[in-house]
């Protein structure tokens, strides 16, 4: 797996005193989409700015497609497109001029296939002659993203791409990102929604209070962490109490005495035994269902502890 991003022991403080990063260690995979997930304050958006080389670090080194950010400033910026967590467009302008002039900005000559390309992805070729007010805010978001490959960039920062957007947009724009990573376009994005984390990235980093606490592939996590609720339906009532000594059975007595949780950790050596000690009770099982823990679940876990 070659590293695209590798941020080493990267630490941040602002001069009123705020500790934003701490020691901050990642690698960035080449073709990846990772989601850094954390609530707000937690330090992403210093993160995507120190990468970026838009604040400077107190120390630490980031190397961007094995450049150093600091030394190799332009060269490394110039890789990157980023969509800010704050966004501000010309009202007036043009989409098409909008684009190209970012990508004038970085240095780059007009390349009018390549903005067309960019434009018709982004479902915007049709409004390239639009002015920013006469957009829907979902074409504005659009826009926003034009302008960040304006400059075909090898990686893509999003910083809260769908904040305060609607669930028909969102699942819009969570469509889009994996076609822009299905280019060959690696991703970063930040969220604080679990549930997008989930949908679209292959890794997960998890952050906060300037720490990151795990990196992990989406689905190690959800294993690793996950523990399994295995609920079994039986034919006739059950005592629960009689099997809760010896197995990790949730005992609510309001829940239906035909049913019996079961706790599973992964790989659990005691459920058959459990299985066949029912049946030696002479229990008739009717129907088994298992519930996994959410991604939700898990990050309260980590966070809390
Ligand atoms: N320019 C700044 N000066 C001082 N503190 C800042 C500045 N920018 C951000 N912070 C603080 O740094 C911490 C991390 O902020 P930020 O990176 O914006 O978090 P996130 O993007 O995860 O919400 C917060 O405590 C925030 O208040
Ligand atoms: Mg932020």
């Amino acid at each position: 797996m070659k590293n695209i991003i590798e941020i080493k022991n990267l630490s941040k403080k602002f001069v009123d005193g705020t500790e934003a990063l701490s020691s901050v260690n990642l690698d960035i995979h080449d073709g990846e989409i990772i989601a850094l997930l954390g609530p707000n304050g937690a330090g992403k958006t210093t993160l995507i700015s120190a990468v970026c080389g838009i604040t400077n670090m107190s120390s630490g080194s980031v190397k961007v497609a094995g450049f150093d950010v600091k030394k190799d400033y332009r060269k490394t910026r110039s890789i990157i497109g980023l969509v800010p967590q704050e966004i501000a467009l010309q009202p007036f302008e043009k989409v098409i001029d909008v684009v190209r002039y970012t990508r004038n900005l970085f240095g780059f000559k007009n390349d009018d296939k390549y903005i067309e390309d960019i434009l018709k992805r982004l479902l915007l070729w049709e409004k390239k002659d639009k002015r920013i007010v006469e957009l829907s805010g979902g074409m504005k978001r659009r826009v926003i993203i034009a302008k960040a490959l304006s400059h075909n960039p090898k990686i893509l920062f999003l910083d809260e791409p769908t904040a305060g957007v609607d669930v028909d947009l969102r699942i819009d724009m969570w469509q889009l990102i994996k076609e822009i990573r299905a280019k060959g376009t690696t991703i970063i994005l930040t969220t604080h929604y679990i549930e997008e984390a989930q949908e679209i990235a292959d890794r997960i980093s998890i952050i906060n209070k300037g720490k990151i606490l795990l990196t992990e592939k989406k689905t190690e996590l959800i294993e690793k962490m996950g523990q399994k609720v295995i609920s079994i339906e039986l034919s006739e009532a059950i005592n629960h109490t009689k099997y809760s000594d010896e197995f990790d059975i949730i005992n609510d007595a309001e829940s239906n005495q035909h049913v019996i949780h079961y706790n599973y950790l992964k790989s659990d050596k005691n459920f058959d035994r459990f299985i066949t000690i029912l049946k030696n009770d002479g229990h008739v099982i009717n129907n088994i269902e298992t519930k996994e823990k959410s991604l939700e679940e898990i990050f309260l876990d980590i966070v809390s502890k």
